[in-house]
C-alpha cells in the first residue's frame, strides 16, 4: 500500500481517548493527531470574537480562513499544543466555556467539512493514531485498526474529576459532570453529520476498571496481531 498504517480512535468524553492515543503513538513510533482540539480551537475563536453560536455563515468562513496548528508537546497535562491564527491556545480551549459550547459548534457541517479535510491531508502519508468522534467513520474509514473505546458514565466523571483536582481547577460534583458528560454524548449521538457511532469494523474496548497502561498494550498487541495477518 502507498501510506503507513493508521489507527483511529473513537469514543465518548473521558473515555481515555487522547492519554491512551498519545501512548500507543509513543510506543509504535506514530504521531498523534487529537482532532477534538481542532474543534476546540474553532469554539475558542468563535467565542473570541463574539460570534454566535447560531450564525452558522459566519462560522463557517471564520473556519475556512484560520490556520490551525498541532505541535507535540512535553506538558504532561495537555496533549498537544494548539495554534490558531498564530495565538497559543493549548491551555484556553480546555475551559468550561469551551467544553460546553464545542459540541453545538461541531455539529456544523462547513466546520466539520474543512476540519476533516485538513486531518485527511495530515493523514495522507498514514502513519498516525488519530483520535475524535468520527475517526473510523468518516475521516480515516479505511484505517487498519480502529478502536472504540468507552467507559460508563460515572467513570468517565470520575476520571474527570481527578484531571480538574490534579490541575488545581475548581471542584466540580460527581453530579454536574455526570450530566455534563451525558449532555455531550447527547449531542455528539444524535447530530445529524457524523454522529459519535462505532464504525462496524471497530472493536469496541470497555475499560472501566482498566487503567492506561492495560488499555495501551490491548492496543498495541491488537495493532501488532492486524499488521501480521
Ligand atoms: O477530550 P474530550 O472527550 O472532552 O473532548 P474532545 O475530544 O476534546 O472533543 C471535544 C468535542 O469536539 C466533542 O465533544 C465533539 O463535539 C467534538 N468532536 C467532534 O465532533 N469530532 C471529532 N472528531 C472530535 C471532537
Ligand atoms: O480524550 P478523552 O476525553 O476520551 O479522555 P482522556 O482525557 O484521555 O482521559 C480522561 C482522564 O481519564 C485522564 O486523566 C486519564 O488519565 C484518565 N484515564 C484513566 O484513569 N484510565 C483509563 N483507562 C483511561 C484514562
Amino acid at each position: 500500500r502507498d501510506r503507513q498504517p493508521i489507527i483511529a480512535i473513537d469514543g465518548p468524553a473521558g473515555a481515555g481517548k487522547s492519554t491512551v492515543a498519545r501512548q500507543v503513538a509513543a510506543n509504535l513510533n506514530l504521531v498523534y493527531l487529537d482532532t477534538g482540539a481542532m474543534y476546540r480551537a474553532v469554539t475558542w475563536l468563535v467565542l473570541q470574537k463574539g460570534i454566535a453560536v447560531d450564525d452558522e455563515c459566519a462560522i463557517a468562513e471564520l473556519t475556512s480562513k484560520c490556520k490551525i496548528e498541532l505541535t507535540p508537546t512535553q506538558d504532561l497535562q495537555s496533549s498537544v499544543g494548539v495554534w490558531i491564527d498564530g495565538i497559543d491556545v493549548t491551555q484556553a480551549i480546555r475551559t468550561i466555556e469551551v467544553t460546553s459550547l464545542v459540541s453545538a459548534i461541531a455539529a456544523q457541517s462547513a466546520v466539520r467539512q474543512a476540519l476533516v479535510k485538513q486531518q485527511q491531508n495530515w493523514g495522507k502519508k498514514g502513519g498516525l493514531v488519530a483520535e475524535g468522534r468520527d475517526i473510523g467513520t468518516h475521516v480515516f474509514p479505511d484505517a487498519e485498526v480502529k478502536i472504540f473505546l468507552t467507559a460508563s458514565v460515572s467513570e468517565r466523571a470520575r476520571r474527570r474529576q481527578e484531571d480538574f483536582h490534579k490541575q488545581g481547577q475548581p471542584e466540580i460534583s460527581l453530579d454536574q459532570l455526570e450530566r455534563d458528560i451525558a449532555e455531550r454524548d447527547w449531542k455528539d449521538s444524535t447530530r445529524k453529520v457524523s454522529p459519535l457511532q462505532k464504525a462496524a469494523d471497530a472493536v469496541e474496548l470497555q475499560t472501566d476498571g482498566l487503567n492506561i497502561s492495560e488499555v495501551t498494550a490491548q492496543i498495541v498487541n491488537y495493532y501488532q496481531q492486524r499488521l501480521s495477518q
